[in-house]
């Protein structure tokens, strides 16, 4: 396909917008060509971020998607539930498609789409970035070279930070999960597409517990209010919005970050846009009177075919947002984290060897380099210079990752209750 390549963006938000900027890493490969988004500003941002001309910008991906095909990719980072209903009519129109995860929370849409992704002419790659990751893809070399051995258990977890949870999973888009989706497929995806990768397994059976332990009215301190601006108990709260959006030193707007009070203030945020915000919007909200409904922990445990077992814990109370993972094998171990990104392997009886992955990394922003990789991986598809690279997150191999959350969450609701993987895929 000739240079550059042509992207249509169906929903400039967060994400969307991310993707977009990936034109300022490689101008001569990737051009933004047309934009959607129901958030008249956002479209009025992007249209001055590429300079495209009025014809190109457009109120919905429905109003996008009527047009005939306008660009080479369309990227689909419209909402959890909104993505199967976007990226069908893009693969029936020839599009080549960049699907956010989750490719949706139900198994008849997975299902769905599935079946026109395989009579499509298009490609389609779902979001998973952090295959793309130095960090993940060393871990991943070691693992193959066998040098721990067979690997026989692992231990992993997604340390979501109290603040992460207040903003996204609490205030935010990712509160409830009929509005978009369950905590564990909508966080642990990733997760649960990175291990049976790395480890070069499949699971055979999953059981999951967890709920919703702090954020509910009932565990209220005393002289709470609706709103953290009038709250009385603001001062002891770690997760008083003023604090989070505004003057904490870890994500506050005073401290020089811009995420998250952009979210709140739904573009550039300053100060005065941000308390406004906090005054009267949802992210101004107490965390025990926001409507949510999903979990705050879950963990699941994995069986897979080999007899290896896994414990995977997803939690909100950590101090930062980082992945943790400890592989046990028959002739050593190894331990690392995306928050140092050192990979620590033990070969028993020998001296620990440390690997920095960041040494690998051409860059770091971003999901450790996640989000660049996958545009960069796709370009490279789409140039004729790969082809399934291998670490590419096609939909077959992504529907996996959904299965297992699925069950895992089918099996919370359930008590724990034990789920085979094979008649859950048969479903
Ligand atoms: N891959 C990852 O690591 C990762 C990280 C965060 C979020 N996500 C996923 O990306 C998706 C988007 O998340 P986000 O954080 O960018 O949210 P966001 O709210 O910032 O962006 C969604 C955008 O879609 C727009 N939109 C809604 N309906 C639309 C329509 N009919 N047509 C066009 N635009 C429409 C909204 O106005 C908004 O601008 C979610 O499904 C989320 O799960 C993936």
């Amino acid at each position: 396909m000739k240079s550059p390549i042509t992207f249509a963006i169906a929903g400039f938000g967060d994400r969307g917008s991310i993707y977009a900027s990936m034109q300022n890493l490689w101008p001569d490969r990737m051009k933004v060509a047309a934009v959607a988004d129901i958030r008249p500003g956002r479209v009025a941002m992007a249209k001055q971020l590429y300079g495209l001309p009025d014809e190109m910008c457009f109120s919905s991906a429905e109003e996008m998607l009527e047009k005939d095909r306008l660009a080479d990719v369309m990227v689909v980072s419209t909402m959890d539930r909104q993505h199967v209903g976007h990226a069908i009519p893009a693969l029936e129109k020839g599009y080549h498609v960049l699907m956010e995860k989750p490719i949706s929370p139900e198994l008849s849409e997975c299902r769905r789409i599935l079946e026109v992704a395989a009579r499509a002419k298009g490609r389609i790659v779902i979001g998973h970035v952090l295959r793309y990751t130095a960090f993940y893809n060393s871990l991943k070399s070691i693992l193959d070279s066998g040098k721990i051995g067979e690997v026989v258990s692992v231990c992993a977890n997604e340390n979501v930070a109290y603040w992460h949870q207040a903003h996204s999973f609490v205030r935010g888009n990712w509160r409830s999960e009929k509005e978009t989706s369950p905590m564990i497929l909508q966080k642990c995806c990733h997760d649960m597409d990175i291990y049976p990768w790395l480890l070069g397994k499949t699971c055979d059976s999953v059981s999951s517990v967890g709920q919703n332990t702090l954020f509910r009215p009932e565990r209220a301190p005393e002289g709470a209010a609706d709103f953290c601006l009038d709250c009385k108990a603001k001062e002891s709260c770690p997760f008083d919005a003023e604090k989070i959006y505004i003057t904490g030193k870890k994500t506050g707007l005073l401290a020089g970050y811009q995420w998250p009070a952009a979210v709140a203030c739904e573009g550039e945020a300053t100060e005065e846009k941000a308390y406004a915000a906090l005054r009267a919007g949802r992210y101004g909200r107490c965390v025990y009177r926001s409507m949510n409904d999903v979990v705050d922990h879950q963990q699941i445990l994995m069986h897979f075919t080999d007899g290896a077992t896994m414990v995977f814990t997803m939690c909100a109370f950590t101090e930062d947002c980082y992945r943790y993972f400890k592989a046990m094998g028959t002739k050593g171990e190894i331990e690392a984290d995306t928050k140092t990104n050192r990979i620590h392997v033990r070969v028993f009886g020998e001296p620990e060897e440390v690997v920095d992955s960041t040494k690998f990394a051409g860059d770091l922003k971003g999901h450790g380099g996640g989000d660049s990789g996958i545009v960069a991986d796709l370009l490279d598809i789409l140039e004729g210079k790969a082809e399934n690279t291998g670490r590419t997150a096609t939909l077959e191999s992504a529907l996996e990752s959904h299965f297992l959350c699925m069950a895992a969450e089918e099996s919370r609701k359930n008590g724990g209750a034990r789920v085979e993987m094979d008649a859950f895929r048969a479903r």
